[in-house]
């Protein structure tokens, strides 16, 4: 739409050239500890009462990465009210000078991009390609929304009206947005729905999740350091009591959270009980993630994009897959490959160049993907379990699993970790297969293997998902290429990196003037 743009090239992991010195760079990192603190707080905690809570880094529980300091009941108070002071002058500023602002924090991001990459591997346990992959897209949030800011909210739009009569529209802020973002995309989930509420012309109240304020402190750090006043852009770090006393607050315009279906409910709930004005609530949420391949796909690409799909990321993405369903006359001999590939994942410290799947956020996410296998196990599933290497004992690690089922309506809750389970269709039952996937209510991510036109053209009409792949791996959606969000139990929309997501924080006001 803004075509100027370009996504960020990343850093090319590949060259040796640029490789080497990085994880030379990368090393001389672990040593630092990190702190996050609110924006407006005193300099002594201990005076204040708060609490300092230590993060750990999900592969070592016992090694300390920084300190969070929690947000105070009388802190969020104060910060919302200045963000409210100073939303106007910021609206007032434009959708140019915003727009200048926001590119200066994407072009900050990049010049600090080995702390950010330290950080997403010692704080989230990301792999380096990861880390990679999450810097990008924050970039490319920050520069996409900069783009959209400079395009919607510069100038008003001209509508028809008869002669004599002049109609324009034009978008404006709609207050102080709280932003509530997940672990799992700690630096990019955490800026992107933080940069539209701030091209609208909104103020933003962020609450990083508490597994990962460090890396949320670095990029608040930095979009001050590129002009975004203080005041316009606060961090409360916290747990979900912050959480609770942000969205209770009645002076809040809006909020975008992602993270869990029931959180959300949580949120919609204590939005619309405050004695305030309507809230906007964007949420992105949950998904049970299937894919479908069929006898004509082909066998290698299928198996390097079930594996990707499941378990890049230790498998948690949103967008990851959790159900496959092979056609049953290719279903022995693909569940082979893929447990062939399956068997050759690397396991272990995310800062290792090979590591495959580094470790899961922290012990109650593998407390939950532990009794889920185990259930299955004593319902007697067929259960494939990796077994784990040495020197991962002490971190919150969940062996990679492929469980088998009838149905995805065997799974109640969605998992969100390594665990792949596995179903058989029969070509002539494809449409019920989708019509399962369906009522489980979640639409986020759905994959098809097919060269057949037709079962493309089928699915494609008949599912009911924000974000449909096909002949491809389901996960890293791309800024502007494949805007990204669901439907249903998976969220509100509107898609993030899309062309409706910053109206979304808007509001639209028209001026008819009788020439
Ligand atoms: N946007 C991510 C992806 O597409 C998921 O949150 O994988």
């Amino acid at each position: 739409i803004f075509p100027d743009r370009i996504n960020s090239a990343g850093i090319d992991l590949a060259d040796p050239l640029i490789r080497e010195p990085l994880m030379a760079r990368l090393a001389k990192l672990e040593s630092v500890h990190w702190h996050a603190e609110p924006t407006f707080c005193s300099d002594d905690p201990h005076e204040d009462g708060a609490e300092i809570a230590p993060i750990n880094k999900p592969h070592d529980l016992t090694s300390e990465v920084g300190t969070r300091r929690d947000s105070l009941p009388e802190e969020i108070e104060r910060a919302i009210g200045i963000a409210a002071k100073i939303q106007p002058g910021w609206n007032a500023l434009g959708g140019e000078n915003r727009a200048l602002l926001l590119e200066a924090a994407a072009d900050l991001f990049e010049e600090h991009s080995d702390e950010f990459l330290s950080l997403c591997q010692r704080e989230a346990g990301k792999t380096l390609p990861d880390a990679v992959l999450e810097l990008r897209e924050a970039v490319d949030f920050l520069r996409y929304y900069a783009g959209e800011a400079r395009g919607l909210f510069s100038e008003p739009f001209m509508l028809p009206g008869p002669t004599g009569e002049e109609n324009r529209l034009s978008l404006a802020g709609r207050g102080v947005f709280a932003t509530i973002s997940p672990w799992n995309f700690p630096l990019a989930i955490f800026i992107g729905p933080a940069a539209a509420a701030l091209a609208a012309g909104n103020s933003v109240v962020a609450k990083p999740a508490e597994q990962t304020p460090l890396i949320a402190s670095l990029a608040i750090r930095l979009c001050h350091q590129a002009g975004i006043p203080e005041e316009v852009l606060q961090l409360l770090p916290g747990a979900g009591d912050v959480g609770q006393l942000i969205t209770s607050d009645p002076r809040l315009a809006g909020v975008a959270f992602t993270g869990s279906t029931d959180t959300a409910r949580a949120i919609n709930r204590t939005l619309a009980a405050r004695d305030a004005p309507i809230a906007t609530f964007v949420a992105e949420t949950g998904g049970q993630n299937a894919m479908i391949v069929d006898s004509s796909a082909l066998p290698e690409q299928v198996t390097r994009d079930v594996v990707a799909s499941a378990f890049q990321s230790a498998g948690q993405r949103c967008s990851a897959l959790r159900m496959l369903y092979l056609q049953d006359d290719i279903f022995d001999e693909t569940l082979a490959m893929i447990r062939g590939a399956f068997e050759a994942l690397d396991i272990g410290d995310p800062v290792k160049l090979a590591t495959d799947v580094g470790p899961v956020i922290d012990p109650d996410a593998k407390a939950a993907l532990e009794r889920h296998v185990a259930r299955r196990k004593k319902a007697g599933r067929t259960v494939w379990r990796r077994k784990m290497p040495k020197g991962t004992g002490a971190g919150c690690y969940v062996a990679p699993t492929i469980i088998e089922l009838d149905s995805i309506l065997d799974l109640k809750r969605e998992n969100f970790g390594p665990v792949l389970h596995v179903a058989r269709f029969r070509s002539e039952e494809i449409e019920q297969v989708i019509d399962d996937i369906n009522s489980t209510g979640f639409g986020l991510t759905l994959g098809l293997h097919s060269r057949i036109e037709a079962t493309r053209r089928l699915v494609e009409a008949r599912a009911r998902v924000g974000n449909f792949y096909v002949n491809r791996n389901q996960i890293g959606a791309v800024v502007e290429s494949q805007p990204f969000g669901g439907e249903g139990l998976s969220g509100t929309g509107p898609k993030a990196g899309g062309p409706h997501y910053v109206t979304r924080f808007a509001t639209e006001r028209v001026v008819c003037i009788d020439t």
